[in-house]
């Protein structure tokens, strides 16, 4: 592979050296629909610096990319920011092939590192919160961020360069042959890191806020953020940071996800009833047919939303699995300022209707009615009630916005 995979110039002494995963489409669960990035960075200092790793199968591109600027062999020490597999899979070959001279991940950090390898056992170093490391002629701080989004978290600053490795933070799932922001279209950049909030750091969301508030405390000279997934921020970084500050305030809106499943049609015909009462109140309606809706697809919508009205029919005294999917995954997202209710149809029982009730309060979601239930194919009455709860729920929306 040497040759044929070049490391990418991303300051005067950073390069980026991960590798593209172009045919993802699951990632744990979350529909990666472009494909997403494996970023990895090499820092020429001094003591030569490597910023997290890939995931295991793409180690050989990873070294391909170091090769073109540096032999392997010359790094000195390995940064660990995160220690999911996605940046961890190719540490220990990478260490043995490399043999740094030590290995750095933040006191969670180096405990997980050290629970998922036990061939690394004590090998990794912990850094405190703020600490710094010398790298010879350039330094690094280390900014823990626990639980964003996992304990081991944390960011490396190079003030030299000017450049935050933020790890997940503020990275998309977005396979491309560009590297950075400003060539990468709006649009795109906006979608996928949306999806990428509302999927992986929603349920953090008050400790964002905190972070972005303590961010002009540390007194960082931000010219380019260096996340571990999708494009580098050199221009955009701004934009990014107000629409996270957005995300992670969740205001109440008149935006309305309805999301159904349906096994005759009669869901269906209810949850377009509720679409019309919404929109002639004044909502927008995100649509969401699970059949061809992905739940991640489903989150990113539920974040922006204000209410979120889920129907079902009831099979085998069940909500229908794939409403239970999706309810289940929101639930751990843990969106909050939202209005719900629930519809769906039923044969002989009926208990999805209470059963989603009862998803929507462990999720903290204010019911505004017991919700429609309709007995098989649904007449003009029950979507006359259908269409009401839709109103009625734009109504209380209006009032909170
Ligand atoms: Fe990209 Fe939390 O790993």
């Amino acid at each position: 592979m040497k040759g044929l995979y070049k490391a990418v110039k991303v300051t005067d002494n950073v390069y980026w050296v991960g590798a593209i995963d172009w045919g993802i489409r699951d990632f744990h669960g979350y529909q990666t629909s472009r494909g997403t990035t494996y970023n990895a960075y090499l820092i020429l200092a001094d003591k030569i610096t490597l910023i997290d790793t890939v995931k295991a199968p793409f180690i050989d591109e990873m070294f391909a990319r170091i090769a073109s600027v540096v032999e392997p062999d010359r790094i000195d020490y390995i940064v660990s920011n995160h220690s999911e597999m996605d940046h961890t899979g190719a540490l220990p070959p990478t260490i043995e092939a490399v043999k740094p001279e030590r290995v750095f991940a933040s006191v969670m950090g180096a405990r997980a590192i050290a629970g998922h390898f036990e061939e690394l056992g004590s090998e990794v170093i912990p850094v405190k919160n703020g600490e710094s490391l010398s790298l010879g002629n350039m330094g690094l701080t280390f900014v823990h961020t626990r639980m964003l989004h996992w304990p081991d978290s944390m960011f490396s600053y190079l003030a030299e360069d000017e450049i935050l490795f933020s790890q997940d933070a503020f990275g998309m799932h977005l396979a491309s042959t560009e590297r950075f922001d400003d060539e990468i279209g709006r649009d795109v950049l906006a979608e996928e890191a949306a999806k990428y909030y509302a999927n992986i750091l929603l349920p953090f969301s008050p400790l964002v806020t905190k972070l972005i508030e303590s961010l002009p405390t540390l007194g960082l000279k931000l010219k380019v953020v260096a996340p571990d997934h999708g494009p580098i921020w050199r221009s955009g970084f701004e934009n990014v940071l107000r629409l996270y500050s957005e995300w992670a305030a969740q205001r109440p809106s008149m935006k309305a996800v309805v999301l159904f499943d349906t096994m005759w049609h009669s869901t269906e015909m209810m949850a377009g009833a509720v679409c019309e009462g919404l929109r002639d109140g004044g909502a927008s309606v995100s649509v969401m047919p699970l059949q061809s809706c992905h739940r991640s697809d489903v989150a990113t919508a539920a974040m922006e939303a204000g209410a979120i009205v889920a129907g079902s029919p009831t099979m085998n005294n069940n909500i229908f699995p794939s409403v239970a999917d999706v309810m289940t995954y929101l639930k751990g997202l843990k969106p909050n300022n939202l209005l719900g209710a629930s519809f769906g149809s039923f044969g002989w029982s009926g208990e999805a209707v209470g059963q989603i009730n009862e998803l929507l309060k462990a999720m903290r979601v204010e019911l505004v009615s017991d919700g429609v239930r309709c007995n098989y194919v649904p007449n003009h009455k029950s979507l006359d009630e259908c269409y009401s709860l839709g109103a009625d729920l734009a109504h209380k929306m209006k009032e909170r916005c």
